[in-house]
């Protein structure tokens, strides 16, 4: 496997995520305001969560390859800002799933919502926010959307659900792997590009070129995350490192260092994957070091962000197109 590693040198070595941002700041602007006013219960507890979780962050990173798919197609309409807040309700709701499911207790540098409210109301705060991102897509009237984003949303599932069978597997291949990654990541991104195109009445050939660029983002995007719980500051991500090898997630990193270590690195590996053993942290943080597995897992990413590239080809040419090219490669060289 050691063969895949080739250098990247062609993707440069800092993006500037806020100038790409600056692209969408008045269309994004509108969405976190539908997403607050969206928020707003007569139950207070689902305030208070929504607005905890909301308010602390995060990229926004979905709605704004949305936005920026509409814009390289022509422009924004209000079923494509509607359409960002609903990506981003979907994507918050999985977040407040999966912190319960992870055991985490950081998000968005702050205790994640499970540790301050615990694990039923983030359980059920979480299926409030899926639901209501159903209510908000039907709004849109159109079938095409409704049945990508209730198939985006089976998929997540059953991508979270496969992961979890997953769990203290050792066996587990790079090729379930990438399915379960596939699944439980890069289908919302793939749904947030496609539907751009989708509400823009655009081609077919332009709704599968923008499918397939957010399809290999998001996987790019996944298998970066996993390296970052290796090898991330915690600040700056503002997520525990740690919290996959504490569930016995057999991540990428791991899958390698088992191929390419010898019989008392795999091991280590083995053995903390079964047991799920944060304390065997730095052992195999070791293992995953001298077999190289994190730059294994990154030259992935950037085969995938490279083959999302491709996929723009059918774009024309323009600063949102451009955006979204420099996007992909954020995406793999990002510490947060
Ligand atoms: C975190 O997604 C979940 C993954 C798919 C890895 P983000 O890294 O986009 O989270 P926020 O929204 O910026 O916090
Ligand atoms: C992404 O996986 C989870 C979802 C798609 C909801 P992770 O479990 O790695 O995400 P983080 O690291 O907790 O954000
Ligand atoms: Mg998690
Ligand atoms: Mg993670």
């Amino acid at each position: 496997m050691a063969s895949h590693l080739q250098s990247s040198a062609n993707i440069p070595a800092s993006i500037d995520f806020d100038s790409i941002k600056k692209l969408t700041t008045a269309e994004a602007k509108t969405v976190d305001q539908l997403i607050i006013s969206e928020l707003s219960s007569d139950v207070v507890l689902i305030n208070q969560m929504g607005h905890y979780i909301v308010g602390s962050g995060g990229k926004r990173l979905r709605p704004m390859l949305l936005l920026l798919a509409a814009k390289a197609l022509g422009g924004v309409s209000d079923n494509h800002l509607l359409l960002a807040a609903v990506i981003e309700f979907i994507h918050t709701a999985t977040l407040l799933h999966d912190d319960v499911v992870d055991d985490s207790d950081l998000r968005r540098g702050k205790e994640s919502a499970n540790a301050v409210w615990g694990n039923a109301a983030s359980i059920l705060v979480g299926d409030y926010l899926y639901s209501s991102a159903f209510e908000m897509m039907v709004r849109t009237g159109n079938m095409r959307v409704m049945e990508i984003l209730s198939k985006t949303t089976t998929a997540i599932a059953e991508g979270e659900v496969l992961q979890l069978l997953n769990c203290n597997n050792p066996e587990t291949t790079e090729e379930k792997y990438l399915e379960v990654i596939a699944r439980k990541t890069a289908i919302l991104f793939s749904a947030a590009t496609k539907l751009a195109a989708v509400v823009a009445d655009a081609s077919i050939e332009i709704e599968q070129g923008l499918a397939q660029y957010g399809q290999h983002l998001g996987i790019a995007f996944q298998l970066i995350d996993d390296a970052l719980d290796y090898k991330a500051s915690k600040e700056e991500l503002g997520k525990n490192l740690g919290d996959d090898l504490a569930e016995g997630k057999p991540t990428l990193p791991l899958i390698y260092a088992i191929q390419n270590g010898n019989q008392n690195e795999a091991k280590i590996i083995i053995d903390a994957i079964k047991n799920g053993d944060r304390e065997a942290f730095n052992e195999v943080y070791a293992v995953v070091q001298s077999t190289k597995a994190i730059d294994y897992t990154e030259q992935r990413a950037h085969e995938e962000a490279e083959k999302a590239i491709t996929a723009l080809n059918i774009l024309p040419e323009s600063e949102f197109k451009e955006a979204l090219v420099l996007l992909a490669k954020f995406s793999v060289q990002r510490n947060y």
